[in-house]
């Protein structure tokens, strides 16, 4: 299973803190953002990395990030010349993939959950992981069977068929690379993950996993306060603080 971490775009939500940097080098209490996506693909057994950066930036998460060698990980990297939609991440890293699986991971999303069973179990087709939230129509929304089978799933509907988020993190095989070229731009002009992951439940192979730990799409002034103070009081119980 190889890992790749989405941390390219511009963030104009995030203007003026991201006019001179990038939104994943913005600083979650204690650490730039992007020390959390990795952390989450570590603990997940996943140290083999792809970080996709935006040409401008590149240098920096070079300079902050390395070889990798200092996380006991293996870290490449790939320019994403602009923002291309999320299924973008499988054709920009096809070299990187090879033959493997991959599991895909935005450079904005802080989770505090362990994936390792999932990623350990993955048997195949496509896995998206689901939250329950109070406001699913900001995110893809997913509908599933009691085995976790989805039944839908749309992106960002005015008219959410359930309360469960797609979260920013994502399994899939190798076909995921072929699937993602044959993907047309939606009406933001990107190619979208949920258009992948339609052609995997089409296929009835898309399985969805609820996560019960802490997720935050850092993507906004104030859920990046919001993810900043819960790392803070963390850390604090953690140190004993
Ligand atoms: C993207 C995906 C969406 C997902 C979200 C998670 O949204 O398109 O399906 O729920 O990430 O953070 P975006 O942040 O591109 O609006």
């Amino acid at each position: 299973m190889k890992g790749i971490i989405l941390a390219g775009g511009s963030a104009t939500r995030l203007r003026p803190l991201t006019k001179v940097t990038t939104k994943q080098l913005l600083p979650v209490y204690n650490k730039p953002m992007i020390y959390y996506p990795i952390e989450t693909l570590l603990k997940s057994g996943i140290e083999d990395i792809l970080i996709i950066v935006a040409p401008e930036h590149a240098g920096h998460f070079i300079n902050l990030l390395g070889s990798g060698k200092d996380f006991g990980a293996k870290f490449s990297y790939e320019v994403q010349e602009s923002p291309r939609g999320l299924s973008d991440a499988f054709i920009v890293g096809e070299n990187f993939i090879g033959k493997d699986d991959v599991t895909l991971i935005l450079g904005d999303n802080i989770f505090d959950c362990d994936f390792s069973d999932h990623i350990k179990s993955f048997s195949g087709g496509g896995v998206v992981y689901a939250k329950e939230v109070h406001d699913p129509e900001r995110f893809g929304v997913v509908d599933f069977d009691k085995d976790g089978k989805a039944l839908s799933i749309e992106e960002k509907p005015k008219k959410p068929k359930s309360k469960f988020a797609v979260v920013g993190l994502y399994t899939y095989d190798n076909r995921a690379v072929e699937y993602a070229k044959k993907l047309k731009p939606s009406d933001r002009g990107e190619i979208e993950i949920t258009d992948l992951n339609n052609i995997y439940l089409k296929n009835g192979e898309l399985k969805v996993n609820i996560i019960e730990g802490l997720w935050e799409d850092a993507g906004t002034f104030d859920s990046l306060l919001r993810v900043s103070q819960i790392m803070a009081a963390k850390y604090k119980e953690e140190e004993g603080e």
